[in-house]
């Protein structure tokens, strides 16, 4: 189902037509692997509003995909034992914010996705809401229109971004906690494969060795690490006996062409394109023709990933392959790269 929908819809008729994905994921702080400093700080926060009655002060959740920021700021409103509502940044207009926000309860929570790709102007319309619980509408049209001010429920926004850098610093500044997530150390990911092959229907049997295998390869996301379960599994059902061995997750991975550090051809492409054609440096408009891909999928998707593994640096200059990079993939290192860098 198309995100851009979900906007004015509520949680369970997401679950619903998502057929039920969310039973999988944690429901509460305890259930959730990691992050165990964001987890303790949203504790503190949780239990204070609550022993004061009050809404909780709004949440902002910065970082790459996959995380799981959509997964806490559900579980944020579970712990306030508070409803929850989604909807989509980009998708967004001034009315349909209005009617989202003045059908609010109290306490509830109010999760806006992408939040750094709502309109400036819808941004804005948030500040009164967000810093007084009241908003201004127009009533009537054009300049004979009045304004009326609507009070609001005391809900809490909880915004998830990519990119904070794009938030309007007004915007930013509304937002009481701001929260960076952090990729997670396989280890963790191997925690969260192991539960999951035992909730899937029906369970998953999978090795040890074959559990931190995958999860070594899952570039730090939990998202990756649970598609790569379920791709993993089917192969095993057809190729074996449907159970997970480490030989069983070695052969799978490789015939997804899943290498040793978990990138998939779409980062290979990237990285050679960027050494062949480029000898090693470019800018972001010549990198998306080469690879036939938008500007904003490469820098949130590709790129955080390879910069985190050391293959990738941004500079004024352009973005710059590294020698980790070039050995990698099996190119020899330039002599201008290691005396430049
Ligand atoms: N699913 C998504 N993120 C998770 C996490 N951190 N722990 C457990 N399951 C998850």
């Amino acid at each position: 189902m198309n995100k851009e929908m979900h906007t004015l819809l509520n949680e369970s008729d997401i679950e619903e037509l998502e057929g039920n994905q969310y039973s999988l994921r944690p429901q509460s702080l305890e259930e959730f692997i990691g992050q165990e400093q964001i987890k303790e700080q949203l504790r503190i926060h949780i239990e204070a509003a609550k022993s004061r009655n009050q809404s909780l002060s709004h949440i902002l959740f910065v970082g790459p995909p996959g995380l799981g920021k959509t997964t806490l700021a559900r579980i944020v409103a579970n712990e306030m034992g508070s409803s929850f509502k989604s909807a989509v940044g980009p998708a967004m207009e001034r009315l349909d914010l209005a009617s989202i926000l003045t059908g609010l309860e109290e306490h509830e929570i109010f999760f806006i996705d992408e939040i750094h790709r709502m309109k400036g102007h819808v941004q804005e319309s948030m500040y009164p809401a967000m810093e007084d619980y009241k908003i201004d509408l127009p009533i009537g049209q054009g300049p004979a229109a009045d304004i009326i001010t609507v009070p609001l429920a005391h809900f809490t926004l909880v915004g998830a971004t990519t990119r904070e850098g794009l938030l309007g610093g007004p915007f930013r500044d509304r937002f009481g906690n701001r929260i960076h997530l952090d990729y997670y150390a396989p280890e963790e990911i191997q925690i969260a494969i192991n539960r999951l092959s035992q909730k899937m229907q029906p369970p998953v049997k999978i090795d040890e060795e074959a559990e931190y295998e995958l999860a070594r390869r899952s570039r730090g996301t939990m998202r990756i690490a649970e598609n790569m379960l379920r791709k993993v599994r089917d192969y095993a059902t057809v190729k074996s006996d449907g159970v997970i061995t480490y030989e069983i997750a070695q052969e799978a991975l490789e015939f997804f062409q899943i290498d040793e550090l978990g990138l998939d051809d779409n980062d290979r492409l990237y990285l050679r394109t960027m050494i062949e054609n480029f000898r090693g440096r470019a800018g972001l408009k010549a990198m998306a023709v080469a690879v036939s891909e938008d500007e904003r999928t490469i820098e949130e998707v590709y790129e955080p990933f390879l910069i985190k593994l050391g293959f990738l640096t941004l500079t004024p200059m352009g973005r710059v392959a590294t020698d980790a990079a070039y050995q990698h993939l099996g190119y020899p290192v330039p002599e201008y790269q290691t005396t430049l860098f």
